[in-house]
Order: C-alpha cells, then structure tokens, then sequence
C-alpha cells in the first residue's frame, strides 16, 4: 500500500468524525453525529456542538484506531496528523485542532492544516481499504461543493490547484433544503426527508418556485429568496392544505433547488469547457439529484461525473481530510509552528 500513514480529525460541525488513512485509502473511520443533539432545536446549536465534540474526540481517535489494532502510543510511527482547520463553526473546529496539536507534540508528528471544503472536493477520489473505486485522476476537473454551509464551483487546475468560480450569496443548497423542511414541520437535517417525500409523488414540480439567478448566467448562488417566495406560499395555505399537500410541497421545493442546481452546472461546464465534474457535500448523496446531473453530462458528449462512492463521504468525515493530507505531504506542506495552528482555513476556497 503506497503513500503516508495519516491520522486525521474533523470537527468542522456536528460529527466528531476520525479516521486513519494511507494514501487514498481509508483503513479505519468513525463519523459520531450529534444528530440527536441537535434535532429538538431544529439546526445545529454551537454551544452544544463544542461541547459534544470534547466529550467524544478522545473516545473517536481511541476506537478509530482500534478497530486497526492500533492504540494512541502508535501515533508516533504515523507520518502525519491532518486537521480541518476551516470554515465551520469556530468553537467546534478549535475542539478538534487543539486535540490533533497536542497529540503531534505528545507524539513528535507532523500537522497538515486541511480545508475543509479541498475535503469535499476529493471526496470522490478517496478509496476503501482494497483501493476502490479506483479511479484515476484526470484533471481538470469542475467541482461543485453542495453541502449545508457551502454551495460552489471549484476548478481542480491539478492537485491542490483550485480556482474558485462563484460562492454562495446567502443561504446553501442544504441550508434552503433544512429550513423549507423546517417550514413544513418535517426536521432536521431536511434533505433526506424532503428527498423521501418527493420520491413518492415522482418528483412533482406542480408548485413552480422561482429558481434563482438564472436570468443572467452568474454562477454564484442564492436560495435565500426562494426560501422566503415558499414562505408565502404556505402562508397562503391552510394547514390543512399543507398536510395534505406535503409531497407536493416538499417536492417542489426540491425541484427549484436542484434545477438551479443543474442550470448553473451546466453554465459552469460551458463557461470553462471543463466536461469533467467531481460532485461533493452532503446534498450530492441525494439520488434524484445525482439522476439530474447524470442526465446533464450524458448531453453533454464526452462529459463524465464522480460522486463519492459511499454515502459517509458525502456527509462531513475526516476520511476525506486524510486523502487531502497525503497529497499536502507529498508536497511537504506541513504546519511549521504548531503551536501558531489556529482555525484560518489556508485557501480561499
Ligand atoms: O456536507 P454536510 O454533511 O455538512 C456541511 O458541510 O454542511 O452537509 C449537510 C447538508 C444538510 O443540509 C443536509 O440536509 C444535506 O446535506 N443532505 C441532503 C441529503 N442528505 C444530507 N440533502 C438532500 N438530500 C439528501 N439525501
Ligand atoms: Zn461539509
């Protein structure tokens, strides 16, 4: 198995996630969600997420690496601990980098700060412990980041050669999807169960929400507007209507952010000529979704599409932060001063 041995840590939100990786192979990981936590507030509380991740993170990087037969004291023969370092909530993200600082003095190994959306963007490159997927590298490639904090198009020029195209206005795709959910009084996190609801009515699109900035051919994105245009709508409605319409509802709402989704990726495709597309975040694990973009780059001749080949790599997870990692060793890029590690994510991505 070629490339470094890596221990790396992600706490950028509500999973204290762990895992051990070599080169692009993921050999141990633990995602522990604070779903739960954060469920009767309807959206992630800071306070909460903070104190969850120091309860768990010293459990997490002990199990991690057990289930590897390894124990903390083996850190010492680790090449490298790799920590998301940004953006994220800045209490939670200070949990997880003060732990991996004091394990690599504890231990004498060296830190790679990692962004955490470079993350997401080789989500889909990161390979189980017999090395699948395998897919090779061809760059470039057209990244679009779709999580709950984050939705925008990244060009991998090469490895760790990002050119960042667009950013979001306001709210995330996942942020727009969780607060309609909200709206509708169906929890949290929304994507899934709005994904669940419109499965069931096919993908209706009978309530036409706007689908935002798609006049003009930005980029960037804003679902905020969309978020308050479905308000009214609802408002209009008796709750009674609501209840009855609920897939409908949900699966409109789905529809208008998706569809945006795919106009501006196809914009974005023809803006940089760039047919080959790497899709990541949590919202990339929905498959209509996925269905859309598929369709998208099968008219588009010679296109091709990577997703992550597991659910838990769409979601946050310190697998893809160690897959990062090996390639910022490769290139030596190590955090100098530890004790100067603070949460500034190092690109502006
Ligand atoms: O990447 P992620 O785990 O965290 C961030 O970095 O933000 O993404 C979380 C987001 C949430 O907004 C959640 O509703 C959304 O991903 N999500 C989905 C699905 N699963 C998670 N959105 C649509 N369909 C899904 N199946
Ligand atoms: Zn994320």
């Amino acid at each position: 198995m070629k490339g470094p041995l890596i221990l790396s840590i992600d706490t950028s939100c509500d999973e204290t996630s762990v895992a051990v990786t070599k080169g692009r192979r993921v050999l141990s990981h633990i995602e522990y969600s604070q779903v739960l936590i954060h469920k009767k507030w309807g959206g992630v509380v800071p306070s909460l997420a903070k104190r969850a991740h120091e309860d768990k993170i010293e459990w997490t990087i002990k199990e991690t690496l057990k289930r590897v037969k390894l124990s903390v004291d083996d850190l010492s023969s680790f090449d490298a601990i790799a920590v998301t370092v940004g953006p994220g909530l800045a209490i939670a993200l200070e949990v997880g980098i003060r732990y991996a600082k004091k394990l690599a003095q504890r231990y004498g190994v060296k830190i790679i700060a990692v962004n955490h959306l470079e993350g997401h963007i080789y989500s889909a490159f990161v390979q189980n412990s017999k090395g699948n997927p395998q897919r090779k590298f061809e760059f470039p490639y057209l990244a679009l980041i779709v999580s709950g904090g984050h939705t925008e198009f990244v060009v991998l020029r090469n490895h760790l050669k990002y050119e960042r195209l667009s950013t979001t206005l306001d709210d995330a795709a996942g942020e727009a999807l969780d607060k309609a959910a909200k709206m509708l009084g169906l929890g949290y996190p929304g994507g899934p169960v709005l994904e669940r609801l419109s499965n069931m009515v096919d993908n209706d699109d009978r309530h036409k929400l706007p689908r935002p900035l798609t006049r003009n051919r930005t980029l960037d994105f804003s679902f905020s507007g969309l978020k308050t245009s479905f308000l009214y709508m609802l408002k209009k409605k008796t709750q009674e209507d609501i209840v009855k319409n609920i897939n409908f509802l949900a699966s409109s709402f789905q529809e208008a952010v998706f569809d945006t989704l795919t106009i501006k990726l196809q914009w974005a495709m023809e803006t940089t000529k760039i047919k080959r597309l790497v899709i990541g975040g949590g919202v990339s694990s929905n498959m209509y979704l996925r269905k859309k973009i598929r369709n998208l780059v099968r008219r588009s001749k010679g296109g091709k599409v990577l997703f992550p080949s597991f659910k838990y790599l769409c979601m946050d997870n310190a697998a893809m932060i160690g897959v990062v990692g090996s390639y910022k060793y490769r290139d030596g890029d190590f955090v100098e001063d530890i004790s100067s590690l603070d949460r500034k994510p190092r690109l502006d991505l």
